[in-house]
């Protein structure tokens, strides 16, 4: 029950099967024709004012459309609307609630081209990620639907020696600000969005600055899906302006947030100086992700894993591999493969199926990644950096790059994109290993390739990651089966996409009658 029964997880698409992609390539460029708008939408009304431009990543020529951001005094009417909408939502029941979101994943389905065309040309992401995008999103709605009609439905008695009919029922908190990142602008979205609603909440929705523009198309996608206008408004605009109005108000009744590190314990830190209530934050935030190859693993399978991990999705996942950690008598093969496999590697246009690493999100992730290769390049050994493709002049792409270092410590931080650091340890030192990826405090991912079956057993205690992946990639978790979310200064948890997520969501009420 806890992974809940006649749990369907979305099909996706089949990008090998010429009859799906042919008209959704037709369908993708033809959704972009008109260009894409998105607006505060308060009281389930689009509010005017100035624009500001939204251009492709892969081509900062192209226009792809345009955004108001919301101002502080509009987010406090969000927020006044909200809270007076928060008492009927609460008391709809579950069921049609659920229903409300299992309507909003056929919709998302019924639209994939244009999600997808949205996916690739605001956020730079490439025709298979924007399907992974869908289907995540499709899923994160029925598995909470699904969770929601086993959690919430009503009442569950509590028989005892009291004498006293005592029951427990789930509640809405009121109020959730949901805060969401720009490298998964549909999916992420969508998980905060839908599991606050379902649990009872009224939802202020304030998506990255980068990616309005697809927070806006699933906004519309949810009202068309039954929600109310008051019960789930939008708020594109600049995340410090906006959280500095709203997160001190005290009818913030609860924050989710997935993004960086730094802005979460900013959040936490201004949540705890207000007064009032103590509110919860979930917060799902970076890592410094690790892989351990000793020398029973398979090369080609490594390597392979490698790719996927640290260079799909641009290296822009939160789960991707940062730090490989190869034992040093595996190592030089290991490294000479990996070399020639990103030679081969396509960097690109998103939008061609050829292309393995599109772009990164803006400018400024660009310069901060080159900024770290310079460094990378004098402080340690290049193995590999893969060249640009003719395609690329006009967009924020950064070249994949594999770089040597001495020791972890050579890093300061996550480094969000297609740079992957390598380090050697000795077979005797891998408990040195272990403490050396403990010691950075993220704790999300962590890949493990052996075929010794004690080395996992030994590393599945030792490892504080909230997530193993072992004799595979370590990205992509899917919604239902591999909940995800880390530990640290990764995340607070609970696991997006698991069976107690919801629940941070609510509030717990008991109710004992003399009978
Ligand atoms: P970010 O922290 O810069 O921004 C995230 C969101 O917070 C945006 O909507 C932004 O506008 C908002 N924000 C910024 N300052 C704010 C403030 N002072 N008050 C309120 N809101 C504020 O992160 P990003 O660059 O958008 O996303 C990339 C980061 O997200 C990476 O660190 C990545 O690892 C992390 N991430 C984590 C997960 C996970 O599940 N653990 C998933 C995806 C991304
Ligand atoms: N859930 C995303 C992944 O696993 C972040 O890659």
């Amino acid at each position: 029950r806890l992974f809940g029964e006649g749990r369907r997880n979305s099909a996706g698409l089949d990008l090998w099967a010429a009859e799906e992609l042919v008209p959704l390539g037709k369908a993708m460029a033809k959704a972009a024709e008109s260009g894409w708008e998105a607006a505060p939408l308060v009281g389930g009304r689009a509010l005017e004012g100035p624009k500001r431009e939204v251009r492709n990543p892969a081509n900062r020529k192209q226009l792809v459309g345009h955004v108001v951001d919301a101002t502080p005094e509009q987010a406090q009417q969000a927020l006044a609307r909200a809270q007076r909408a928060w008492f009927d939502w609460n008391a709809t029941p579950a069921e049609e609630r659920a229903r409300c979101l299992e309507r909003y994943a056929d919709l998302m389905e019924e639209n994939c081209a244009e999600l997808m065309a949205l996916c690739t040309r605001e956020a730079g992401k490439s025709v298979a990620d924007g399907i992974a995008e869908v289907r995540e999103a499709v899923d994160f709605c029925r598995y909470y639907a699904l969770r929601a009609r086993q959690d919430f439905a009503g009442p569950q008695a509590l028989p005892g020696p009291t004498g006293e009919r005592d029951e427990i029922q789930l509640e809405g908190r009121g109020v959730f600000l949901c805060i969401s990142p720009w490298n998964f602008p549909l999916a992420i979205f969508t998980g905060q969005v839908v599991a606050a609603l379902v649990a009872g909440n009224c939802v202020l929705a304030k998506p990255a600055e980068q990616t309005s523009l697809i927070a806006a198309a699933a906004t519309r996608l949810l009202h068309r899906a039954g929600i109310p206008g008051d019960v789930l408004q939008l708020l594109p605009g600049d995340g410090a302006a906006l959280g500095k109005t709203l997160l001190p108000d005290e009818r913030v009744a609860g924050v989710a947030f997935t993004g960086s590190t730094a802005t979460a314990k900013l959040i936490n830190r201004t949540l705890a100086a207000r007064d009032g209530a103590i509110v919860p934050l979930i917060a799902e935030t970076g890592g410094q992700n690790a892989m351990i190859v000793d020398s029973t693993a398979l090369p080609e399978q490594v390597v392979n894993d490698i790719l996927i991990s640290s260079f799909q999705s641009a290296g822009q996942r939160c789960s991707a591999l940062r730090v490989l950690f190869v034992q040093d008598e595996v190592a030089e093969r290991t490294l000479t493969m990996l070399e020639g496999a990103m030679q081969e590697l396509r960097v690109g246009n998103p939008a061609d199926l050829a292309t393995d690493v599109g772009p990164v999100i803006d400018e400024e992730a660009r310069d901060m990644l080159n900024g770290h290769a310079k460094r990378m390049n004098q402080e340690a050994r290049l193995i590999a950096r893969t060249a640009l493709g003719p395609d690329c002049a006009n967009g924020t792409f950064v070249a994949p790059a594999a770089f040597e270092i001495d020791s972890l410590s050579r890093l300061q931080g996550e480094v969000f994109g297609p740079i992957l650091h390598v380090v050697r340890y000795k077979a005797d030192r891998l408990d040195q290993v272990v403490e050396a990826i403990n010691g950075t405090g993220f704790g999300l991912t962590f890949g493990l390739h052996t075929r010794i079956d004690s080395t996992v057993e030994y590393l599945r205690h030792r490892v504080r990651a909230g997530n193993h992946y072992v004799n595979r990639n370590m990205i992509g978790a899917v919604v239902g089966v591999q909940p995800f979310g880390g530990e640290g200064l990764s995340g607070t948890g609970p696991k997006a996409g698991g069976p107690r997520y919801l629940h941070r969501f609510a509030t717990e009420r008991v109710i004992s009658i003399d009978t």
